[in-house]
């Protein structure tokens, strides 16, 4: 059986462009000296340095976002093998291992995000042994986060804050994936059922009936029982904010990869199908997906993006067929239109996917670059280019 043919994308020319921006990039904020941009840009297709924040200085590396480059530049490499991305890796990895080593801003679940692309991903590519030691560390802080009896990961701020205890978000199944490499490497059975629990949990309590998802969900941190779902991202409450819905196709992707747990799989293509089914005409989402075309809303590209991970995910894990050949032509799609439509035009930009939104409710970050957004489109590339091409979750 032949599979059919695929939507036309010239994936040399935009790869290369990619190329050239990340080049330049290292330029502007130099890996040696530690700096790193900001999580979006400031006028659509600049990154300033990264602001302030937790006791970490202008430029520092602190929050989220910051492996995000890296991890490009880990791509970067992957595709061409030159040392000029490796070198600046190298250093990211270094500034990296120092965060953990002096437990600075590691109170967030986001360390799956973090060491996954800056140091598992040269452990990896090289077997460096720095990034197998950071990358361990971070899995290490991560499992204090494992929240008993509700057999959940906190999501945010410290285990002692009321506000937080017990709330994880759909973006955590993305963190996972560090603890199923935890796993892999030392055999401690503690990683992989923390990482069984979480997605269950998540599995079973943040997607809805009808296969829309919360952004966040609630746990009684004395008893375990679930409570309720909340957006702090997304239009309401009750809404489908199209970055989570993104993070749950590919997130239950990944951990079904990890686990073999076929509902996870089944949870993957649930989030999947709803979002394929409510985009707009050029197939690039509204920043919710309860907005449509004539809404007027901003489009969050990076959801865009994710999603395309997430479906040649899909197609990567269910093998030759219908469903493979269903994930790859939605995830096409999507990925011309971001191609075609959402690359910036400015000849020196540092960001090679204009229009995410970071959080509309309170106007921060949109309709700008995100470091996320350029990360999920050039991986997305790169899947397009080659679908033996793994990444480094
Ligand atoms: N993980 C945070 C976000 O998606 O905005």
């Amino acid at each position: 059986m032949t599979s059919p043919s695929r939507v036309s994308i010239d994936i040399d020319a935009a790869i290369a462009t990619v190329l050239d921006t990340v080049r330049r990039t290292i330029i502007a904020f130099p890996p040696a000296e530690g700096v790193f941009p900001d999580d979006t840009t400031n006028d659509g297709e600049h990154y300033p340095l990264r602001h302030a924040e937790n006791g970490i200085p202008v430029g520092g590396n602190g929050g989220w976002t910051t492996s995000f480059w890296p991890g490009m530049e880990w791509i970067a490499y992957q595709l061409t093998g030159d040392e000029e991305f490796k070198t600046a890796g190298l250093a990211h990895l270094a500034d990296f291992a120092r965060r953990v080593d002096a437990e600075e801003d590691l109170e967030t679940h986001d360390l799956g995000f973090l060491y996954t692309l800056a140091a598992v991903a040269p452990y990896r590519l090289l077997g460096d042994e720095e990034g197998r030691r950071a990358a361990l560390s971070a899995a290490n802080h991560l499992m204090n986060r494992f929240l008993e009896p509700a057999g959940i990961i906190q999501a945010w701020g410290t285990l002692s804050d009321p506000e937080q205890r017990g709330r994880t978000i759909i973006d955590s199944l993305m963190n996972l994936p560090l603890l199923s490499w935890a796993y892999e490497q030392t055999g401690e059975e503690r990683f992989a059922d923390a990482v069984r629990r979480h997605a269950t949990q998540l599995r079973v309590n943040i997607i809805r009936e009808d296969d829309t998802t919360f952004h966040t969900f609630h746990w009684d941190p004395v008893t375990g029982d679930a409570l309720r779902g909340t957006t702090a991202q997304g239009a309401a409450d009750d809404s489908c904010w199209a970055r989570g819905q993104a993070w749950g196709i590919y997130g239950f992707a990944l951990n079904h990869r990890a686990t073999g747990d076929a509902e996870l799989l089944d949870a993957a293509w649930r989030c999947a199908d709803y979002f394929l089914a409510h985009l707009p005409e050029d197939k690039v989402a509204y920043w919710d997906l309860v907005f449509t075309d004539g809404s007027g809303e901003p489009r969050d590209t990076s959801s865009a993006a994710i999603a395309v991970c997430g479906l040649y995910e899909l197609a990567d894990i269910e093998g030759p067929g219908e469903r493979a050949d269903r994930a790859t032509a939605a995830a096409d799609e999507i990925l011309a239109s971001l191609i075609e439509k959402y690359r910036p035009v400015s000849p020196d930009a540092h960001t090679v996917l204009t229009q995410s939104v970071y959080n509309k409710r309170n106007d921060h970050g949109v309709e700008e670059g995100s470091l996320w957004g350029d990360y999920f489109f050039f991986e997305a590339l790169a899947r397009h280019a080659d679908s033996a091409w793994r990444p480094a979750w």
